[in-house]
């Protein structure tokens, strides 16, 4: 197979897990490793050698996940199901349109998982 050299693009998606009982939720309680196979699959079956899925630790914005960065783009996604990763990979990685109805930004790496809980005591904030 020829090299292809340095990708266009790279895909991180976070594929971090949490203990159920942790404050925090984790993108692969919420089918991350799913929707990376299928980008995987998805930007094959395109030919898209020049674009790389990485799965990657957490990104942070743990409370939109799963969580996907793409760079150089500077883009990133939230929510992302199996069933958006057509729409990504064709709108997106092959034709350099971010997918907007997808798109999170500052306002969702601010959200916590205190918002709305009463029941720690002040100053106690669960470890990430
Ligand atoms: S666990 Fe996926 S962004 Fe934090």
């Amino acid at each position: 197979m020829a090299r292809v050299g340095m990708p266009r693009k790279f895909v991180f998606v976070c594929i971090n897990e949490r203990p159920e009982e942790h404050p925090r939720p984790s993108c692969i309680r919420r089918g991350s490793d799913s929707v990376f196979e299928a980008l995987r699959e998805e930007t094959g079956q395109q030919g898209l050698v020049d674009v790389k899925v990485i799965a990657s630790g957490c990104l942070e914005p743990c409370m939109v996940g799963p969580s996907i960065y793409v760079a150089p783009d500077d883009v990133w996604y939230g929510g992302v199901t199996v069933e958006d990763v057509p729409q990504l990979v064709e709108q997106h990685l092959a034709n350099d349109e971010p997918v907007e109805f997808l798109r999170i930004g500052r306002p969702e790496f601010e959200l916590s998982p205190l918002q709305g809980r009463s029941d720690l005591p002040p100053g106690e904030i669960p470890p990430v």
